[in-house]
């Protein structure tokens, strides 16, 4: 049965019901991605057929969109998918919405690896949006990942699928790597670890806050470093001669960063900054 509703009409009551909430133009692009996923359309599809009727139990899942939208439930949720680097990765609320900044970071990996078959760590595999756009993107890379998280490693699993990427999972606590064995020959460590402070929870976005795993993005006031200072520790030990550390960082912290890189022995330690001019990034060569 047809609603009484067409791509049109769909669009301005996104508008209406969703004004006090957002800006406009992030009302847009979240109508849009709702209807790309329920409609199985591109974005010009939607375009070119304003006034197509919408179905009753498409009708009946963009309501519940609208509602959980307005809770501030993040639309990558609500749909159960994002893009990331041009490919689809699910998500879920045991997984972080991967970020443009990290999206950086991998594209500065790629574009400087010189290696052939590189061997990559990456550390807090989220949605294993870095480590799968690697091994996708490098040539015969063998990536591994690890995350604290079972259901973080159990969508990831799902993502190297959907990518057709092979990657070697390990649900591990990190900041107890000694307990466990690894390798030590790895080309490249990566990492995009927990880094928020505490005490700037408060300065945080509702959707964020309220959906966003606290496992994945939070550190005490006490030791903000404390993934960092324990990764580049791991490093010295687990790295070849020459081989890359690459960091997504607090870019309040940036120049403490450096001096712990430095401090630890590495050498060509540079503060990156994002297309927003922000010191989002470090890498370092041992
Ligand atoms: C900021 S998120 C990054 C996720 C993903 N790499 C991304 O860029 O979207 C940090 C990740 O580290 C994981 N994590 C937190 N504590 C950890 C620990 N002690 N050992 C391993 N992983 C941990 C979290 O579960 C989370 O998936």
């Amino acid at each position: 049965m047809n609603s009484a509703h067409n791509i049109k009409s769909i669009q301005n009551l996104f508008k209406e019901e969703l004004k006090t909430f957002y800006p406009q133009r992030e009302i847009e692009n979240i109508c849009y991605l709702l209807l790309e996923h329920l409609l199985n359309y591109s974005k010009i599809e939607i375009q070119l057929n304003k006034n197509e009727k919408i179905e009753q139990n498409i009708f009946d899942q963009i309501s519940k969109a609208l509602n959980d939208l307005k809770q501030s439930v993040p639309i990558q949720y609500i749909i159960g998918e994002t893009e990331f680097y041009d490919l689809k990765f699910k998500v879920n609320k045991q997984t972080l919405i991967p970020r443009q900044e990290t999206e950086e970071l991998v594209h500065a990996i790629i574009q400087e690896n010189k290696i052939k078959s590189p061997k990559i760590l990456d550390i807090g595999t989220g949605s294993g949006c870095i480590p799968i756009v690697l091994a996708h993107h490098i040539n015969k890379a063998c990536v591994s990942t690890v995350d604290i998280s079972a259901g973080a490693i159990e969508k990831a699993k799902e993502n190297a699928l959907l990518n057709e990427v092979t990657i070697d999972f390990y649900h591990r606590d990190f900041l107890k790597w000694e307990d466990y064995s690894w390798d030590n020959d790895f080309d490249i460590i990566v990492s995009n670890p927990p880094y928020v402070k505490e005490s700037e929870k408060e300065l945080m976005q509702d959707n964020v806050l309220a959906y966003e795993p606290h496992s994945a993005l939070f550190v005490t006031d006490t030791d903000p470093l404390i993934f960092y200072r324990r990764i580049t520790e791991f490093a010295k030990g687990h790295l070849k001669k020459g081989g890359k550390l690459y960091f997504e960082i607090n870019e309040a912290l940036g120049h403490e960063m450096l001096e712990l890189q430095k401090s630890m022995g590495f050498s060509s330690v540079q503060l990156r900054k994002d297309l927003n001019g922000r010191d989002r990034m470090t890498s370092a060569e041992w």
